[in-house]
């Protein structure tokens, strides 16, 4: 089959080769997917350039890829949650990606099939940003009524993060530039804050949650919005001593990263707030769970940036890099 392989890091940035490999035989807890389209992540990017390696070091040659859509082929004799012909989708297991492939052998535990209104394409757009967005509400412990600002919501991760605050009852605020303001208020966004005109840190104030895209040269802004007592989940800070015991990292790594992210747990205590660090897991049941929050009457919206074959898979992750996006970039593997 083919796939498109790393088979290095480099701190630069490096392009995949497209491959020939064999395909995977499923073990037992596996299910053999037929992928019909992957979708392309800033985290894959990330991969590349070694920048997660201390929370998931991978083996080269790396099959890259993290989340996908597809039919399952062939189950492994003890996963019978699903059968030969079902439409599924993920995020593959941390320790085990590969979605940019003609095949992929998934854990059983890490699949949930895709609600019946959403296209492959449209599918493989949810799992990792909506996952994304459910465990970091979870970390939270969110509440209907409450209010979430996210930051950068007008990305990929705001398309899935903003739908999924507002089916679980929370008002939601959001920055990014003006002119993806209409989209994400469609999505749900009660509050806009155009970061080219204004700063959110004068606008808001007394948030119970905040969700950050956007890492260290925000983080300051984002604890002075947040409430006293409240929480912060990030996606771009750096990892701290809660993320690694909650990862169930061994004792060197919680150490590591105790001391990591010690400059964030020391802003957060300042007004008896709570700093996470968040990195994104697979998990079935919980996308069934995401699925079942929405139906055809009221879809998951999913946006589409620009569609690419797998063969143009570098063109794909530049398209990434670049930012500026309007939905997700996605792959098509084979004819739909
Ligand atoms: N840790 C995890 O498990 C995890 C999971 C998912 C995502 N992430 C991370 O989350 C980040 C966002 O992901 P994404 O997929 O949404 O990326 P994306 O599609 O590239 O979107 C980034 C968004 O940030 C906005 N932005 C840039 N500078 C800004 C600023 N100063 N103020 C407000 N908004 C600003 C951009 O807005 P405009 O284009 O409107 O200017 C853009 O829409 C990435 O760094 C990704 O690696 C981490």
């Amino acid at each position: 089959m083919k796939a498109a392989v790393l088979t290095h890091y480099d701190k630069k940035g490096t392009e995949l080769e497209i491959r020939e490999i064999s395909t995977p035989i499923p073990e037992e807890d596996e299910v053999l997917v037929k992928i019909m389209t992957a979708a392309v992540n800033p985290l894959d990017n990330m991969i590349i350039r070694g920048e997660v390696k201390l929370i998931v070091p991978y083996a080269m040659p790396l099959v890259m890829g993290n989340e996908f859509a597809g039919v399952v082929e062939k189950t492994g004799k003890n996963a019978v949650r699903f059968k030969p012909g079902d439409r599924v989708y993920g995020r593959m297991p941390l320790k085990k990606i590969g979605a940019f492939a003609e095949y992929a052998a998934v854990k059983e535990t890490a699949l949930a099939v895709i609600p019946e209104y959403l296209s492959f394409e449209e599918a493989a757009t949810v799992p990792l940003t909506a996952l994304t967005a459910m465990q970091a509400f979870e970390v939270m412990d969110v509440h209907a009524g409450e209010s979430v600002f996210i930051s950068g919501g007008t990305g990929s991760l705001g398309a899935m993060a903003i739908p999924v605050a507002k089916s679980l009852g929370l008002h939601v605020y959001t920055n990014g530039s003006g002119e993806n303001e209409e989209r994400v208020r469609k999505l749900g966004a009660e509050k806009f804050i155009d970061y080219r005109k204004e700063n959110y840190a004068d606008v808001l104030s007394g948030v119970d949650h905040v969700l950050d895209t956007l890492g260290d040269r925000e983080l300051p802004n984002e604890f002075k919005v947040l409430k006293e007592g409240g929480n912060l989940v990030s996606l771009r800070g750096l990892p701290n001593g809660r993320f690694a015991r909650r990862s169930g990292m061994p004792l060197f790594k919680q150490l590591l990263f105790q001391l990591a992210g010690s400059k964030y747990d020391r802003m957060a205590a300042a007004k008896k707030q709570t700093y996470d660090f968040l990195f994104v897991h697979e998990d079935g049941s919980q996308l069934d769970r995401i699925g079942r929050l929405f139906d055809k009457e009221h879809p998951l919206e999913t946006s589409i940036d620009t569609v690419f074959t797998l063969e143009e898979i570098n063109e794909a992750l530049a398209k990434v890099k670049q930012g500026k996006s309007k939905g997700k970039t996605i792959i098509t593997v084979r004819e739909q």
